[in-house]
């Protein structure tokens, strides 16, 4: 069968963008109209996901709550003749299976993905960081792209890159390609967080994973690193080094990862979110406009 479970780590606190994230989980801030965790599950929707294993933590009930389906509000739209509201709702719809588990401690994305363990089994899945959404309204394909190569190699596993600019590798795990870059390559290895000029690549991770559960067994071996944390760059690199085979997908022109972590990002993602509104983005586009001759002057 086909791979059609996709974990969702929604379980950090998001220090970084406190005090926002103090009392809401930074996968429901706004993106536009939307909640950033929404665009990731209407993406794996798209591409073919039927079941979506959240992975939440103290303070996400908010994500649960998102997607069930609230009965009494479509009854009291219902009610008050707003039925046109209801197509806001359709992704409640949406034909995936819902399941949670709990990180109890925070440490790390490696050990959240751990915790699916006793859920996933001995599954290939998809991991899909639910702060991180892939092309503008999250119209990306590249998870249906990673299954079907997963399906066709041999690899243990296959993740998506996109290129960054060179000074800003210093900020994410790049890849070491083995031989030569095409739109699927090999890894030879993964460095966090090279400076510029250890940097083997401008290959950055980004946020999408398709994994055979040997990763588990090489999670459960990986030391607390950076951070303190488990980390799952740590386990893909324990995979290369053990011989299995991990690919990397690069992401399309138009499959822009836009991550949500620190408020630079967020500021810049929910501006372009906010431009690209077929409703509103035009007169945003011209107010934008009038802001920027005021604040250049
Ligand atoms: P980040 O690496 O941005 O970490 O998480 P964070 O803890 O949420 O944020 P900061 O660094 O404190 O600001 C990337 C994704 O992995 C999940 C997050 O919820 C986010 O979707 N994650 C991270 C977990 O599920 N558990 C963790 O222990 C860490």
């Amino acid at each position: 069968m086909s791979v059609d479970l996709a974990v969702v780590p929604v379980a950090g606190r998001g220090t970084r963008l406190l005090p926002l994230t103090k009392s809401q989980p930074k996968e429901m801030l706004p993106m536009g109209r939307k909640p950033v965790v929404q665009y990731v599950v209407e993406e794996l929707a798209r591409c073919g996901i039927g079941r979506l294993l959240f992975v939440t933590g103290p303070g996400k009930t908010a994500i649960e709550n998102h997607f069930d389906i609230d009965a009494e509000l479509i009854d009291s739209l219902r009610a008050t003749g707003k039925e046109e509201l209801l197509t806001e709702l359709a992704f409640e719809r949406e034909d995936i299976e819902y399941f949670y588990t709990r990180q109890r401690r925070q440490l790390g994305l490696g050990h959240a993905v751990l915790c699916a363990r006793p859920v996933v089994g001995s599954q290939s899945f998809v991991v899909a960081l639910g702060d991180s959404i892939i092309g503008m309204h999250a119209q990306s394909e590249v998870v249906a792209t990673m299954i079907e190569k997963f399906e066709s190699s041999r690899c243990a596993a296959i993740i998506a890159f996109e290129e960054v600019p060179r000074e800003e590798v210093v900020h994410y795990g790049i890849a070491q390609p083995r031989g030569q870059i095409d739109d699927v390559f090999e890894l030879d290895d993964l460095i966090e967080k090279p400076t510029v000029d250890e940097a083997p690549s401008n290959l950055a991770v980004a946020a999408r994973y398709v994994f055979s559960p040997a990763i588990f067994d090489c999670l459960e071996k990986t030391p607390r690193g950076k951070g303190n944390e488990i980390q799952l760059t740590d386990a893909v690199r324990m995979l290369i080094r053990e011989g299995r085979q991990v690919l990397g997908v690069r992401l399309m022109p138009h499959e822009q990862r836009f991550d949500i972590g620190n408020f630079e990002s967020y500021f810049l993602a929910f501006a372009e979110f906010a431009m690209a509104d077929e409703q509103y983005g035009p007169s945003l586009q011209r107010r934008m406009g009038e802001l920027l001759e005021r604040y250049q002057r």
